[in-house]
This record gives C-alpha cells, sequence and structure tokens, in this order.
C-alpha cells in the first residue's frame, strides 16, 4: 500500500467558512472523509498548520514513511524558500495543488518558490486538485519508492 500525505498550509484549516465565493463551501475535514472513501488502497495522512516551521518540520518527518505528497502551501507558496528547500531536501515526489485559479488572480500570486521543486502543479480545479493528484501517484505507483 502507498502512503500519501496531504499537507495544508496557512488558513486552509477555515476551508468552508473563508472566502467562499472563491474557496467553496466544503471543509477539508469533509472532503478528506471522502477521499478516504476514493481511494481505500492508499494509506492517507493529513496535516495542516499555519505556520512556515511546523510545515518543514513535518515535511522532513516523511522522510521513509510516506511515498508521495500533495502540498498545498496557502501563502508560502508565493514566500517561502525555506518549504522550496524542504522540499527539494526531502527527495519524496510533491505535488502542488491551488484550490483556486492562482494565475488568473492578484500579480503576488502568479510567483510560486515551491513550484520548481515539485512533480507538476494543479491550480484552479477547487478541491477535484487533490484527487487528482492522489490519482497521478497511484498511476505512477511502480515508480514510487516503498
Ligand atoms: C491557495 C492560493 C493561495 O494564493 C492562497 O494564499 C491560499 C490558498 C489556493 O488553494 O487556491 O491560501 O493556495
Amino acid at each position: 500500500m502507498i502512503t500519501i500525505a496531504i499537507v495544508n498550509g496557512p488558513n486552509l484549516n477555515l476551508l468552508g467558512t473563508r472566502e467562499p465565493e472563491i474557496y467553496g463551501n466544503q471543509t477539508f475535514e469533509a472532503y478528506f472523509e471522502e477521499l478516504k472513501t476514493m481511494f481505500p488502497q492508499v494509506q492517507l495522512q493529513y496535516y495542516q498548520s499555519n505556520v512556515e516551521g511546523e510545515l518543514i518540520n513535518f515535511l522532513h518527518n516523511c522522510m521513509g514513511k510516506v511515498n508521495g505528497i500533495v502540498l498545498n502551501a496557502g501563502a508560502y507558496t508565493h514566500t517561502s524558500i525555506a518549504l522550496a528547500d524542504a522540499i527539494a531536501a526531502i527527495i519524496i515526489p510533491t505535488i502542488e495543488v491551488h484550490i483556486s485559479n492562482v494565475m488568473a488572480r492578484e500579480d503576488f500570486r502568479k510567483t510560486s518558490y515551491i513550484a520548481a521543486k515539485c512533480v507538476g502543479s494543479i491550480s484552479g480545479l477547487g478541491m477535484m486538485g487533490y484527487k487528482l493528484a492522489v490519482e497521478y501517484f497511484l498511476s505512477q505507483k511502480s515508480k514510487v519508492k516503498n
């Protein structure tokens, strides 16, 4: 069984009530339950923090334990060299996800420090982006290290 960690950064604990016109009405906890039902063959973990260093510590702790990471770094996407360095350091394939289409928003959201360290990026497809990222890892299962 492959293990995939879903990691959400700052303010994503407020999904469901945070700017619903942009991020929708669903809490991540409710969506995570759906994800677990969709992928019974995957060991899914979920971690959220509003603190940059805690996110980095979590990524470090994934080493040797997790096959893939789905990361929505929230606003740290656009600011954090430290998070980009952490993704490069842990050598675990990571997919960048954004619920909103960051390219269609303010200019500062068009810069991602983490994108170049990730396998790929999904943006603007709502919560479905997380599901698509897990599907990608499953499709690559034979290449994913155990
Ligand atoms: C986000 C987009 C970021 O620009 C923003 O800071 C977030 C959420 C998204 O999922 O669309 O917090 O990552």
